[in-house]
């Protein structure tokens, strides 16, 4: 009991960066969480807790994966740190795989340490390539809270204590390929989207708003960058959102998944685009840090070893489990998502069903928006664990 205090206390004090307090997503309690096995995290009085968040959507293998936890050991006791200026044989064969993993026509990878790094970078790409400044992103988007990912990042909440921020960001409507038409010009240097929206409700990118946006890109000589970091490595059922709709980006933000886990983020993007690259255009001290590396070649193995197909089955199954369990009712307006991200929309406020969930059923799930529930459980889940949340999910909600 005195450590979990302690240790909340500390936190409090200490990290309070996170603003919990501001009731975006209110701080659960003072629950002090210190271990994790499968799906289960575990807090410091042995309580287990169904993780349907893979902890904000980056524990996508679990805790305590034997890949990846042996990866980490081997690679902690061989070498934790090497700067840039050097090769290192573990980043060099993590660069191997992920542009394995990404179409053909994307070649390079940059390394970077988190998603709203890996907006930046795409950004900064961008506006080199073209030689333009301007950016169109989506209203509802949410790209991270850097200065450069917060420019694109839509809800005025987080934005407007800080601006001004990047100038010429236009927002248009999600899915309105009209919207597009207006706004892509010959200042345009990207159009910036998530396929499926995630913090901002869990919005499914419709395939025509996609394409059209592809084409604009082309015809007016803008890049596309697609927002994966939520989506990426069979958080849909595909290794990425966008092969859902066939298309091909010219730049991709990729973060959470990339190392089960474990912070890094990459953009990854085409040889044209490096062209425009200059010595120093961009940097990253931590960037490639042979750790996260390991990291990420033991999960892209676990991926390709089949789990991106049980992502697949298992989101159709906990997709219809729900529709069964809750489809019906009058607080549930609908239920939207893709594989293992799933929105449950309600006709009321999503918090407090969080907070019932955690406390009296050890569940834990998100908010997205403020009326949507959201499930980004593990990828491993099992169809006994799908049920224990649909369960639960299913005695919290009202009938
Ligand atoms: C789609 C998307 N892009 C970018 C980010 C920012 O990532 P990070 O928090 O790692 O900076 C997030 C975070 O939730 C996200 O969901």
């Amino acid at each position: 009991m005195v450590l979990k205090e302690q240790t909340a206390k500390t936190e409090h004090a200490v990290h309070s960066t996170q603003l919990y307090e501001s009731g975006v997503v209110p701080r659960r309690g003072e629950t002090v969480m210190v271990a994790g096995e499968g799906c289960w995290m575990i807090d410091s009085e042995g309580r287990r807790y169904l993780d349907m968040t893979s902890s904000q959507g980056v524990a996508m293998l679990g805790y305590d994966h034997p890949a990846l936890t042996a990866a980490l050991q081997q690679q902690a006791s061989r070498l934790h740190a090497c700067p840039n200026f050097f090769h290192n044989d573990m980043r060099g064969a993590f660069l191997q795989e992920l542009i394995a993993v990404t179409p053909p026509h994307m070649t390079r990878a940059f390394l970077a340490n988190s998603g709203a790094e890996a907006i930046d970078g795409a950004i900064k790409f961008a506006r080199l390539a073209t030689r333009r400044t301007g950016i169109v992103a989506a209203r509802n988007s949410f790209h991270g809270r850097t200065v450069g990912a917060l420019s694109v990042t839509w809800n005025p909440k987080y934005r407007r204590k800080f601006e001004p921020l990047l100038p010429d960001v236009d927002f248009i409507h999600f899915n309105s390929s009209d919207g597009l038409d207006g706004a892509v010009s010959d200042r345009t240097a990207a159009v910036v989207l998530e396929v499926i929206q995630a913090e901002g409700g869990v919005h499914v990118g419709d395939a025509d708003f996609l394409a059209a946006a592809q084409r604009v890109c082309r015809e007016r000589g803008a890049l596309l960058v697609v927002d994966e970091v939520q989506t990426g490595f069979g958080r849909t059922g595909r290794w990425f959102g966008f092969e859902h709709y066939n298309l091909e980006p010219d730049i991709i933000a990729l973060a959470k998944g990339l190392g089960g886990g474990f912070p890094m983020g990459a953009v990854v993007y085409s040889d044209t685009v490096q062209e425009s690259l200059f010595s120093g255009a961009h940097g990253s001290t931590f960037g490639g840090n042979p750790l996260a590396c390991a990291a990420g070649v033991a999960a892209l193995g676990v991926y390709r070893d089949g789990l991106i197909e049980q992502a697949e089955r298992a989101g159709c199954r906990l997709r219809e489990a729900l529709e069964a369990a809750i489809g019906g009712r009058k607080v549930v307006r609908e239920i939207r998502g893709r594989g293992l991200i799933i929105g449950v929309d309600l006709r009321t406020k999503a918090v407090p069903f969080l907070k019932t969930l955690m406390e009296e059923h050890g569940v834990l799930a998100l908010p997205a928006g403020s009326t949507v529930l959201r499930l980004l459980p593990p990828l491993i889940i099992r169809d006994d664990e799908i049920d224990l949340a649909v369960e639960a999910i299913a005695s919290t909600l009202p009938a």
